[in-house]
């Protein structure tokens, strides 16, 4: 497949180098190989997984909003080929950065500079800017606050049926990226936890992780007020044993909640 793209790689001849002649690879007709950047973008690259960068990033946003009106959990990769460095400095090749995605969220094989797919992926990327430079992204991994008191249920439900909703389907029904998650009594704590700091504790880039595939909310993409009507939904969204009984939660609020009763999977509002 390489090989073959390199045969029919074209070149361009250009003036602006310290040679007389230079040759320049068009790697537009590079994209007639294989796959082209906007697929490479969009579809899974392991059978491992069926995320794709297009789960977690967009190519432009409008205030943290996608034109679908959700917002992912990784930043817009517009203009993110123009950056000087990654993952908060610690990478100078964009190629680096994008491998702890390919392998820590994907489960796909780390890409080398060679690779179709990246040269495809990096000059769709490219093509799309709109600026010759573009500062670096500051990425804050951050724990969650411990008083998830206070949360707001409709609130929590408006915020992740424009969030969560990308993975986890409307009112957290589950897709096939990720599980059913609403209605099942699981601990506020452990939500938080999930929210601000899943992915693989082993990771080359992000300190401060704990477990799952699911990809941390940093401080920028979602914050602390939100983080806590997520919590407050998810924990108590199909019902919750109360003080005074069984009630739906919209029936006393989040505060009224008993959280230690939420603990049990197993425990529903008796429909
Ligand atoms: C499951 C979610 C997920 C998938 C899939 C994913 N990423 Fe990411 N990516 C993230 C998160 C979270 C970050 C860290 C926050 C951020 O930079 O937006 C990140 C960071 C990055 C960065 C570093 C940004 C910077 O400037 O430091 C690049 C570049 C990137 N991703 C590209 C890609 C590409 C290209 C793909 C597909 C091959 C991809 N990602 C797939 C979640 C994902
Ligand atoms: C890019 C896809 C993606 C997005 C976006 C996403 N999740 Fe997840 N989430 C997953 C996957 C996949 C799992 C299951 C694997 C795991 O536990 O990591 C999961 C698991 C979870 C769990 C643990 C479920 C359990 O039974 O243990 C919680 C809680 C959760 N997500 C909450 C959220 C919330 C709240 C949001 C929005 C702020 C969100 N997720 C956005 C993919 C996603």
């Amino acid at each position: 497949m390489y090989r073959e793209a390199l045969i029919s790689l074209r070149f361009n001849l250009t003036d602006n180098c310290d040679a007389a002649v230079c040759l320049e690879p068009d790697l537009a007709s590079v994209q007639e190989n294989g796959r082209g950047g906007s697929a490479v973008f969009t579809t899974v690259l392991s059978s491992a997984s069926t995320f794709t960068c297009s789960s977690c990033h967009v190519m432009s946003e409008t205030d943290g909003f996608a034109s679908d009106g959700f917002r992912r959990p990784g930043h817009s990769l517009l203009n993110s080929t123009r950056r000087a460095t990654y993952k908060n400095g610690i990478f100078d090749k964009m190629l680096d950065a994008v491998n702890v995605c390919v392998t820590e969220w994907m489960n796909a094989t780390a890409w080398t500079e060679a690779d179709t797919d990246w040269i495809n992926l990096l000059n769709w990327l490219d093509d799309q800017s709109t600026v010759t430079t573009a500062d670096p992204l500051l990425i804050d991994v951050v724990a969650p606050p411990d008083d998830l008191t206070g949360g707001d249920v409709s609130n929590g439900r408006e915020l992740f049926n424009t969030r969560c909703i990308v993975c986890h389907g409307f009112d957290g029904a589950g897709t096939q990226l990720a599980p059913p998650i609403t209605g099942i009594g699981l601990p506020t704590d452990y939500i938080a936890r999930r929210i601000r700091t899943s992915g693989p504790p082993d990771s080359v880039a992000y300190d401060g992780l704990v477990e799952g595939v699911m990809p941390f909310w940093g401080a920028d993409r979602l914050s602390d007020g939100e983080l806590v009507d997520y919590s407050c939904l998810c924990s108590i969204r199909g019902g919750c044993r109360y003080r005074h009984g069984w009630g739906r939660p919209d029936e006393f609020g989040c505060n009224g909640l008993q959280q230690y009763q939420c603990q049990d999977r197993s425990e529903r509002y008796p429909e």
